[in-house]
């Protein structure tokens, strides 16, 4: 597995959402471009929060679950303690959603817009405890690139 260049990443993601004033369209590219650039995944997108519930929003990989209540699976988690879930078994997180059964682990951080959850950003690995402290951190600066045009 390559070594993940975020800083390359986050200054392609800065460019890409650069003057884009369209929500869906750059939470599009940005899981494109994670897809092109992270090694060791079989799922990458976005889950957004509509009638109190993450709902599906722009992603790659296979055909996913397309509703979930807050506190449910990981992504639930995420949005409940409002807190980056990184999950190196997803077998032994109680409660996991498998969507997609090649996946083994998981890293989920939730997006805010005006002081509000927007929804969350969730990668699947079939690698078992494929994100690192490294990949945590270049994934929340991700985040923070992004809602900075939320
Ligand atoms: N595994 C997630 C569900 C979403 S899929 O991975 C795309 C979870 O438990 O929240």
């Amino acid at each position: 597995m390559n070594k993940t260049d975020y800083k390359e990443i986050n200054e392609t993601l800065k460019a890409l959402v650069k003057d884009v004033p369209y929500t869906m369209t750059n939470l599009a590219n940005a899981s494109a471009l994670l897809n092109e650039k992270l090694d060791g995944i079989n799922w990458v997108g976005f889950y957004t929060v509509k009638d109190d519930q993450l709902v599906l929003g722009p992603f790659q990989g296979k055909v996913a679950c397309t509703m979930i209540a807050f506190g449910r699976g990981v992504c639930g988690t995420a949005v409940q303690t409002d807190s980056t879930q990184v999950v190196p078994d997803v077998h032994q997180f109680k409660g996991h959603i498998a969507c997609d059964s090649a996946s083994n682990s998981e890293i989920v951080i939730p997006i805010h817009r005006k002081g509000r959850t927007f929804g969350v950003l969730d990668i699947d690995s079939p690698l078992f405890n494929r994100f690192s402290e490294e990949d945590r951190a270049g994934l929340e600066e991700f985040v923070r690139i992004l809602e900075s045009v939320l």
